[in-house]
This record gives structure tokens, C-alpha cells and sequence, in this order.
């Protein structure tokens, strides 16, 4: 059976059995939220009154983005690492001086996150998609690039927050080495506050949350023959002081084996065991410059909104010859 799934398949099948059949606290990867659906499902948290951080990001690249495109210049790419829809960028990518000589490449896995963010943003400036992960499909734009066309690349919404905090540092320092001194990187961070706050953020009473954490053993059913019964399974979401993150989890509600046909094989549940599907790290504003010295940017300036502590921070390649 598992020969004839497709490679994209294979690694998320590779990925769920190493997941859930390792000893101790089962595991999911968030990078497999965004399938189509979960990509919607994740467009509307973003209009949940309870999950500010998207807003907080939009009204930032709003107020600032006369600010972030006067400081970058005249680029000529335009770089997204998970643009999904797209909302938040449009005023940026209006502010960008000769936009007509620019080129802006959003980056996502979802085929039609991607459609809808061309669409809504090729009346500003030249659309071209990258369907592929973040590094990917960086590194294929960076590829293709002509010496003297400079760079801005975003990464916005707080999707960092989904990297392991000791991992951060290493993380960004890839992204530098695809950089070239002049290229600017402007991070949206979402910051440590109230939290019963940050814990609504995560557990709307709508259920839309609890929807897009379902939807992944919704696509293991789909896509690898899984037998997962959604309702026997609580979306969780706890706050862990020591990592500084909210973490999600499915708890299952029942003791089960759910059979997963493409893995040839069941998986136990005791009642109450979870699976762990996510973390979102929130951050200290501090930190975020520490980040960028530790990973070769010199921080230029850093926003933070006046409603929800969210920051935007601008970051300029730092010449590592110097
Ligand atoms: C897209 C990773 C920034 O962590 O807040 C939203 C994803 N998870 N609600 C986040 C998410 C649950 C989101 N990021």
C-alpha cells in the first residue's frame, strides 16, 4: 500500500508513524495543518475576535510600511515565507518604491492559499508563486536571482513561533546564508502577554481552532486511509511557562486503536492521552535582537502595537566580512 502513495504521502506518512508510535507523548508536526482546508480553517481564526494577532501584524504593516519601504529602498524582490492569503502584505507591497520593476514571490504549501493571494495582490505589483516549504522555495528564488536586485524577506503572522526557541537562531542563520548584505528581513513576532489572553487566542468558543487542530487526523483519514472518529478526540490548549509557548493538543477521549490503512497498522489511545500537535512560542521584545545578532542581521527598528503586544521587527543583512 505505502508504494503507492505519492512522495509528498510518503514523508507525511513517514512523519505520522514516527509520531504517533514513539514511546511516551505522541506527536504531530504543524507544518501538516495546511492542507486546503486547514488553510481556510486558519484564514478564519484569523477573523475571530479572540485571535488578535493577525490584526496587530495588519495594522503594523499598515502604520509602518511607508516607514519599512522608504529604510529597504528599491527592491526588486519581494519575498513571503508562508503567505498564505496574502491580506497582510498588500499595503506593504503598495508602499515599495518603483513597484513596477519588482517582483513579489509568495511562498506556501497550499496550492489554493497561493491562487487566492496572487488574485487579490496582482493588481499591485507582478505575482509569482512558489508552492514548496520555506526553504525551498527560498532557495529557489535566491537561485535565480540577478546580482544587484535586492531583497526584502518576509516573515509574518508570528509563523516563527512555531520553531523550537533553541532551534530559532539556527533557523534564521539559514535563511541569512540565502541573503546577501543589503537584503532586508522583517519578522512579525507575536509577544508574551496576559495569560488567559493568549490561552482564548487558542480555544475560541466558536470551535474554529479546535476545527483546524481536528482537520489533521481529518487529513491522516484522507490522505493515508486513517480511521480516526473526530469526535472522540478534545481540542486542548495549555500554556507552558517554561518554553513560553501555548501548546496544542487532541486528547482522546475514549481508550482506542485507530487502524491507519496506508501505515498498515493501529495505533493505541489510552483515555486521556494526547497528541501533541503544536507550539506557538510568544516572545520577549529583547529577544527578538538577540535572535538577530546570533544569526548575522543587524536590527534596524522594531514596531510594537499599541492594542496587542505584537512586534514587527526590521532587520538588515549584516556583512559578515566586516
Ligand atoms: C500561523 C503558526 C502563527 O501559532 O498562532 C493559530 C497557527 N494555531 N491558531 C499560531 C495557529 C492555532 C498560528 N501561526
Amino acid at each position: 500500500m505505502a508504494g503507492l502513495l505519492a512522495p509528498a504521502v510518503t514523508e507525511f506518512a513517514i512523519e505520522v508513524t514516527r509520531g504517533l508510535t514513539k514511546p511516551g507523548q505522541k506527536l504531530l508536526s504543524p507544518r501538516y495543518f495546511y492542507d486546503d482546508l486547514g488553510s481556510a480553517l486558519f484564514e478564519a481564526i484569523t477573523f475571530l475576535p479572540e485571535y488578535g494577532l493577525t490584526r496587530a501584524d495588519e495594522r503594523l504593516l499598515k502604520a509602518y510600511s511607508g516607514a519599512i519601504a522608504e529604510r529597504a529602498g528599491k527592491v526588486r524582490i519581494i519575498a513571503e515565507l508562508g503567505s498564505g492569503s496574502g491580506r497582510k502584505t498588500g499595503s506593504l507591497l503598495a508602499a515599495i518604491e518603483d513597484r513596477d520593476t519588482a517582483t513579489y514571490y509568495p511562498i506556501d504549501v497550499s496550492p489554493s492559499a497561493l491562487s487566492a493571494c496572487a488574485k487579490q495582490l496582482q493588481e499591485l505589483v507582478r505575482v509569482q508563486p512558489v508552492c514548496s516549504d520555506w526553504m525551498d522555495g527560498l532557495a529557489s528564488i535566491t537561485r535565480t536571482r540577478e546580482p544587484g536586485q535586492r531583497m526584502l524577506l518576509l516573515f509574518l503572522g508570528s509563523s516563527i513561533g512555531n520553531i523550537e526557541r533553541t532551534k530559532v537562531a539556527r533557523f534564521l542563520s539559514q535563511l541569512r546564508r540565502q541573503l546577501v548584505p543589503g537584503d532586508y528581513f522583517l519578522l512579525g513576532a507575536d509577544l508574551v502577554q496576559d495569560v488567559d489572553v493568549m490561552l482564548a487566542a487558542y480555544n475560541d468558543p466558536t470551535g474554529v481552532t479546535a476545527a483546524f487542530n481536528l482537520n489533521l487526523l481529518g487529513r491522516i483519514n484522507r490522505e493515508l486511509g486513517g480511521e480516526f472518529n473526530l469526535r472522540l478526540f478534545q481540542h486542548e490548549a495549555r500554556w507552558n511557562p517554561d518554553t513560553r509557548a501555548i501548546e496544542m493538543h487532541l486528547v482522546s477521549s475514549s481508550k482506542q486503536d485507530v487502524y491507519i490503512g496506508g501505515l498498515e497498522r493501529a495505533v493505541h489511545f489510552e483515555v486521556g492521552e494526547s497528541i501533541w500537535t503544536e507550539a506557538s512560542h510568544k516572545f520577549l521584545p529583547d529577544e527578538l535582537d538577540r535572535f538577530a545578532s546570533e544569526s548575522g542581521f543587524t536590527p534596524v527598528q522594531r514596531w510594537v502595537d499599541a492594542e496587542w503586544p505584537f512586534a514587527e521587527a526590521l532587520w538588515e543583512v549584516r556583512d559578515t566580512a566586516s
